[in-house]
């Protein structure tokens, strides 16, 4: 016995060196995970491009001219609704619901508009190419404001003249009730789209150039709205720096180790990359459909409608070349790899942004993370997706992770409020 006794304690010690080794060394990363993780960094995030098809993409003056069109809610039909119904500052601009709610419900979740400057397609299915041709969509969609663009001008006419001129110059005259109706647009309701048929082709046009322009500056808005620095960004400031106590702040180990699974075994950089988290593609992951809605197809409709979109960058309306609207030209416009494909949203901010997916159909992270556990068919065409053998806790380092990435919105405290 006497014998054994330090026999058991040496096997201890060296039992106890191996696992101080082990940790140790699984909290250091490799040189190739370092410039992995750099690349997920806020700090990646290069300049914002120019938008061509966009003259007053930074525009000043637009930005607090769409600052204000994004809150008011008399651009709709009932007075009630704008942008930030659904848009909400204080829940990351998106608004808590599974199907958006404006003058009806739409058939798909709020997406956030925090950082979407950066992304070549806006929408789920990505089927509007600039961020002033996506603007226009909700205005006349007959389920979110459900107004009309002639609707708009008059409202633009009487409320905003002086600042709408000061930027874009003169406003017609829209005041003739007999040429330009106090509705009228290429809308749902039959007697909206009866009135704009009516129009002489000159008439329309100017309306929708006044219509156009409102676009422009909420999207100069939407340009200034970037997602903050979160916990994540400060342990690799932290890493890069090799300051060891700032990256034990940063992050617990539980939320560590879940971003050595994020980037390893469970591989989700894969679409999730470059400091957005999202890659800007589109993927079929196989989500159910929702209770009660159709099939969707995602990106399969997606393409065709932007490449057939009155407001695209190759559009008359836009103020591009064709030289730049290479995106749109080259685009993937057919293939079974776009049925039911979703463009990955940003993951930044997305433990304050439930539910979750493309109609909200997961309320919790830990559902999402079932999900990529074990992937099912797809309602059409063919999940991406491999079962990923994750075990309970793996999935909720992976979600710890996730709520590391919370760092609010970047923009001037003043645009996060109505005017
Ligand atoms: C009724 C609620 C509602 C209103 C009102 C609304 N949105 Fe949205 N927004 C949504 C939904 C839902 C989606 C996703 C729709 C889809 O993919 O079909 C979305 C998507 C977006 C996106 C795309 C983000 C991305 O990553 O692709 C932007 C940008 C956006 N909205 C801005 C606006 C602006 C600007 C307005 C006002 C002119 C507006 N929204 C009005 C609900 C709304
Ligand atoms: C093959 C590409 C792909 C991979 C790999 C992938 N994702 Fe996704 N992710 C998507 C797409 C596409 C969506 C939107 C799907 C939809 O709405 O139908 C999405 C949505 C999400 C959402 C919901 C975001 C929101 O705002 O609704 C979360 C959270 C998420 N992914 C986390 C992860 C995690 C964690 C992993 C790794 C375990 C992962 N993803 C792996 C493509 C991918």
């Amino acid at each position: 016995m006497k014998r054994i006794l330090p026999l058991i304690g040496g096997i201890l010690l060296i039992a106890a060196a191996i696992g101080v080794w082990s940790v140790t060394r699984s909290a250091a990363w490799s040189e190739e995970e370092k410039s992995t993780l750099s690349g997920l960094w806020i700090g990646s995030l290069p300049a914002l491009q120019p938008d061509p098809s966009n003259a007053y993409a930074d525009d000043t003056q637009a930005a607090e001219f769409g600052h204000e069109l994004f809150f008011d809610t008399r651009f709709s039909s009932t007075g009630e609704v704008s942008c930030a119904t659904c848009h909400l500052p204080e829940l990351m601009f998106t608004d808590g619901e599974s199907l958006a709610q404006g003058v009806g419900t739409t058939d798909r979740k709020t997406m956030t508009i925090i950082g979407t400057a950066y992304s070549p397609w806006q929408f789920w299915d990505g089927r509007k190419d600039s961020q002033w041709a996506q603007a226009l969509a909700p205005l006349e969609s007959a389920v979110e404001h459900g107004g009309t663009r002639a609707q708009y001008v008059h409202l633009i006419s009487e409320f905003y003249r002086e600042e709408y001129e000061a930027i874009f110059g003169p406003l017609p005259d829209f005041s003739d009730p007999e040429r330009f109706p106090i509705s009228a647009g290429p809308v749902d309701d039959p007697a909206a789209r009866a009135a704009w048929e009516a129009m002489t082709q000159a008439d329309r046009d100017a309306v929708t150039q006044v219509f156009v322009n409102m676009g422009k500056a909420i999207a100069a808005y939407e340009r200034l709205i970037m997602p903050g620095p979160a916990r994540f960004d400060l342990y690799v400031d932290a890493l890069l720096k090799d300051d060891k106590p700032a990256m034990k702040t940063a992050l617990t180990e539980d939320e560590v180790a879940g971003l050595r699974l994020f980037i390893g075994k469970a591989n989700c950089i894969q679409c999730h990359n470059g400091p957005l988290f999202t890659n800007n593609d589109f993927h079929n992951t196989g989500v159910p459909t929702a209770q009660n809605l159709p099939l969707d197809d995602g990106r399969a409709s997606g393409v065709i409608l932007v490449l057939a979109d009155e407001f695209n960058c190759l559009s008359p309306w836009s103020d591009a070349g064709d030289s730049d609207c290479a995106e749109l030209r080259f685009v993937t416009s057919a293939g079974e790899q776009l049925a039911a494909a979703f463009k990955p949203p940003t993951l930044r901010n997305v433990a304050e942004t439930a539910p979750y997916m493309h109609a909200g159909q997961f309320a919790t992270l830990e559902d999402v993370l079932a999900h990529y556990n074990h992937p099912p068919v797809s309602p059409i065409g063919h999940n991406e997706l491999d079962p990923l053998g994750l075990t309970p806790r793996e999935m909720a380092q992976i979600v710890a992770f996730l709520g590391a990435l919370s760092g609010g919105v970047d923009a001037p405290p003043e645009l996060l409020q109505a005017p």
